[in-house]
């Protein structure tokens, strides 16, 4: 290939491509034009492609088809003693509560936000967090997150009067950043101030094929994804959050992924079990109770904790039960994590190259040797992710906490459908449930058109289980608390909005 009387930046380039077997990534240089040459150029100048074959040998030799089937052998459940629970351990809520709030008055605690996903099976080109999923507010899932920051503070002073803050660092990637980035600055940061959000880039890996070649996805552009959100780890060291996270005197952080719509960010309650626990590492689950449901499930393997991914257990080993009559394996992890700082800094010291990357087989689209544009229709290469638990085995004194999935855990994950998992209107459902349920709790009603009261448990004999429209702003409550002057023995009318401005019926209005 002639590459003479070009660009000086290609000959080292070349060189080091040749090196990596990776030459043929240059086969279209010559038709390119100078702008395409030079991007190609940027995307690759700081590429280390003898680290990236190094990834891909040993993410192909651990996801081997032996090492999968040896790894149902060595699952066991969660031991009880590294339990706690919402439902079983209600005497300590308040207590656990109570300390999760005084670490978040003293400062000591952070949020942190994975939104480095790309929403594919979503199907939008925009970052998930930006999404409406129809609430009567219209509020996207990154306002809903920003009012329970805000909402959480003003708890927080309450009890212990200075003001404090929960900075929130969010970490997005080359797909997500500019995006996320321009609709904070245009909604003014939801309320929050600027200098606690701290925006930073996970990196990129480039799709390889079956033979650990590089795939072009055009001739002048390498195939990019983002690492996995565990490229996290490697982030954190290399754009300075550490050093953010330590200046602040943080102490403990929250990090949890962008979906779920009933994200309890910060809990303090879990929070203040982890601290109280002394645990370094911590994980909240649901409980899973059907075997093929896309949650990974917390566990052990070989002894160390883990998660082990939906896509990574077999069918047998998922529907395996207890003898209660419960999936043993049914830790459902809900990627919401708690981490000391001292640990997450000795794992971004000192971990991280440990990990090992997943595999993703995918069809991934490319051009050929000719320099056609091709779109398989089955797999033909694969991804490579870190995934942000795979820590887990590090962890000296790590804790699970289960929630009920009904208060906690709604993904949004497809596209709506007729019968859909984890979709829009499956996140805005849960939302107004649990706000209809908050509504009871704090001794209010709801009545139908006549003027009848609702039974409190919904009747699906009319074949609509319809939840009760009703939206609570978190600005109002984080979690439930603070109702009760404001609908105590009321009657509404659904739509009800309690907002701010106070507490309104839209009669009429749909969802
Ligand atoms: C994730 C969990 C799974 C859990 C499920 C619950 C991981 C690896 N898996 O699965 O165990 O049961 O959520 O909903 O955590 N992200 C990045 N960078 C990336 C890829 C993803 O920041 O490179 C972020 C996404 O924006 C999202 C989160 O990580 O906030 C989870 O990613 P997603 O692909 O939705 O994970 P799941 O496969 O659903």
């Amino acid at each position: 290939m002639k590459l003479l009387n070009m660009d000086p930046r290609i000959g080292e380039l070349a060189k080091r491509l040749a090196e990596a077997d990776q030459a043929h990534l240059l086969q279209f240089w010559p038709e390119l034009s100078p702008t395409e040459q030079n991007s190609l150029i940027l995307d690759m100048e700081g590429m280390d492609f003898q680290e990236i074959n190094g990834f891909f040998k040993s993410a192909m030799e651990t996801t081997s088809c032996s090492k999968q089937e040896k790894m149902d052998t060595r699952m066991e459940p969660v031991p009880r003693d590294v339990l706690g629970s919402v439902t079983k351990d209600r005497d300590c809520l308040k207590a656990w509560e109570r300390l999760g709030l005084e670490c978040i008055a003293q400062n000591k605690v952070a949020v942190l936000l994975l939104a480095g996903g790309q929403g594919t099976r979503l199907g939008v080109s925009y970052p998930k967090g930006m999404y409406d999923v129809g609430l009567p507010s219209h509020k996207t899932l990154f306002q809903i997150q920003a009012e329970r920051i805000l909402k959480l503070q003003q708890l927080a002073e309450k009890e212990q009067k200075p003001k404090c803050c929960i900075p929130w660092y969010i970490m997005t990637s080359g797909r997500t950043m500019e995006a996320t980035k321009d609709f904070f600055s245009r909604h003014d940061n939801f309320g929050l101030d600027k200098k606690n959000i701290v925006f930073f880039q996970q990196g990129m890996l480039p799709a390889m094929d079956y033979n650990g070649k590089i795939i072009l996805e055009s001739k002048g552009k390498l195939s990019m994804a983002p690492d996995g959100n565990g490229g996290l780890y490697r982030a954190l060291g290399n754009q300075g959050i550490m050093d953010d996270l330590e200046r602040r005197g943080i102490e403990f952080i929250h990090v949890y992924c962008v979906d779920n719509i009933l994200v309890k960010v910060a809990d303090p309650v879990f929070v203040g079990f982890c601290v109280e626990k002394e645990a370094d590492c911590g994980a909240k689950v649901v409980e899973k109770t059907n075997p093929t449901e896309a949650v990974g499930v917390v566990c052990k393997v070989d002894g160390c904790y883990q998660v082990v991914e939906y896509s990574e257990i077999t069918l047998a080993t998922a529907q395996k039960r207890s003898p209660d009559g419960r999936l043993m394996f049914n830790a459902g992890n809900v990627a919401n994590h708690f981490f000391s700082f001292s640990f997450l800094r000795d794992v971004v010291h000192k971990y991280e190259p440990q990990l090992q990357h997943h595999v993703a087989q995918k069809k991934i689209p490319y051009v050929d040797a000719k320099g056609q544009l091709i779109s398989p229709d089955k797999p033909n290469g694969i991804k490579m992710e870190k995934f942000v638990f795979d820590i887990f085995q590090f962890s000296k004194k790590f804790v699970v906490y289960e929630v009920l999935r009904e208060d906690e855990f709604s993904p949004l994950k497809n596209a709506d459908r007729q019968d859909g998992k984890d979709t829009p209107t499956t996140a805005r459902h849960a939302l107004t449930s649990l706000h209809h349920r908050w509504v009871l709790n704090a001794g209010g009603h709801f009545i139908d058109e006549n003027g009848r009261r609702v039974p409190a448990i919904p009747s699906l004999k009319d074949g609509t289980d319809l939840p009760i429209k009703c939206e609570i702003s978190p600005l109002v409550s984080y979690g439930g608390e603070g109702l009760e002057e404001l609908v105590g023995g009321r009657d509404f009318r659904p739509t009800l909005i309690i907002d701010e401005d106070g507490v309104h019926e839209l009669v009429k209005n749909g969802i």
